[in-house]
């Protein structure tokens, strides 16, 4: 599967300054008192339709528009990925390095053709309906934004793309850290119902570090309840 989705490039330098993630007013929530006014988190802030938007939802009910979107694409490790998650990745990638982690990209920017090809590939593998438990059909994944990417470990290759990913240190960092860099695990545990695709633990989203840190602070694990959109299954 690694080998089937990888989307690396020709490798090159990674971004000589990594910029961090964008900030979050933690310190407002830490003083805030009984008399101040409650800040509320603006939904609006961002589209939840335009593909290059950081908080886009795509899902079985929302392909991509237009189908045949590309990003703007920086490098990171050889892998493209939409430009404003680049740096915050790039920052998760060292911070993951510094803690022995060794996580690694496996798959990161697909275009709608690569797409089709490793969705047939699956169906011709499994059929229709295992494959999408598993992938999305072209024109519906968020791969094709550039802000979603899967990782692996290479201390524990048997995990790679499966359920026990979210066991191994790398993955249960990630469960807990990932928000920190404004990352979140697109498809958690209990989610399917709501997503449409089984457990992911692999697959991180840049959704920016506010949105995570609300996702977080309210206890939300989807984007689809955050933002009231639907989500599920196709809708033919
Ligand atoms: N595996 C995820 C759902 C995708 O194909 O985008
Ligand atoms: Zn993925």
């Amino acid at each position: 599967m690694a080998a089937l989705i990888g989307t690396a490039c020709s490798a090159q330098d990674p971004p000589a300054a990594a910029p961090g993630p964008d900030p979050v007013d933690t310190t407002a929530a830490a003083v805030r008192t009984t008399s101040a006014p409650r800040h509320e988190f603006d939904r609006t802030a961002h589209s939840t339709t335009d593909p290059a938007s950081m908080w886009v939802i795509v899902n079985k009910s929302h392909p991509i528009h237009p189908l045949d979107y590309e990003p703007a694409i920086t490098l990171v490790r050889g892998y493209q990925v939409a430009t404003p998650a680049a740096g915050p990745l790039t920052a998760l990638l060292a911070a993951s390095d510094r803690q022995g982690l060794g996580l690694k990209i496996a798959s990161a920017f697909r275009s709608f053709g690569y797409q089709e090809g490793v969705y047939g590939d699956l169906v011709a593998a499994d059929g229709r309906e295992e494959a999408d438990r598993v992938s999305a059909r072209p024109g519906y994944s968020e791969h094709q934004t550039g802000l979603a990417v899967d990782l692996v470990t290479p201390a524990s290759p048997a995990c790679d793309f499966e359920a026990c990913f979210a066991s191994t240190p790398g993955g249960r960092w990630l469960a807990h850290d990932a928000w920190r860099f404004g990352f979140v695990l697109r498809y958690g545990p209990g989610t399917a119902a709501v997503t449409g695709y089984s457990p992911e633990p692999w697959h991180l989203r840049y959704v920016g570090r506010a949105l995570a840190a609300e996702l977080r602070r309210t206890h939300t694990t989807t984007l689809e309840e955050f933002f009231g959109v639907a989500g599920g299954d196709y809708r033919s």
